[in-house]
């Protein structure tokens, strides 16, 4: 089973980026950990950030053809972007939404997701182990 990872923007701040929001650990701690639970559960995985909406719907588009599901931290595109929800339906292929944050108790504004909706599952606010549960569930989902 191979998995896609993505992270969306400002992701590669982690470490500095309001660390008393979205803690301490940097995002290669978060790919790391990822990697190891990955190899734990025997699946492969590839991982994508971008800063860009675009470059994310074209990567969701092309590892679609050989990853079997996604595990998406879209950042604030969560909140905005009907063209990434629409590339991740389009291309039919489970995915899990993560946040480090608990997005239902910060801004009115990140209480929507236009992911939610349409993804298999969805972790939020448990920093680095929002990935790490969502990558159990997603690779739960599919069947592995
Ligand atoms: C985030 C939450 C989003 O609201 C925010 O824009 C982010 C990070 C999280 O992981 O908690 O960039 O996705």
């Amino acid at each position: 089973m191979k998995i896609a990872v993505i992270h969306g923007p400002n992701l590669r701040l982690l470490g500095r980026r309001e660390p008393e929001v979205y803690g301490s650990h940097t995002l290669d701690d978060v790919d790391r950990a990822l990697s190891d639970l990955a190899g734990e559960l025997d699946v492969d995985l590839e991982t994508f950030q971008s800063n860009h909406e675009g470059e994310l719907i074209d990567y969701v588009d092309d590892a679609s053809a050989r990853v079997d599901g996604f595990l998406i931290n879209p950042g604030a595109y969560t909140h905005t972007s009907i063209a990434l929800r629409d590339a991740l339906v389009g291309v039919d292929r489970p995915f899990v939404e993560v946040h480090l944050s608990n997005t239902a108790g910060r801004e009115r504004f990140r209480r929507h997701s236009y992911l939610s909706g349409v993804a298999s599952g969805v972790v939020y606010g448990f920093g680095v182990q929002s990935y790490l549960l969502g990558l159990r569930g997603l690779v739960a989902r599919i069947g592995g």
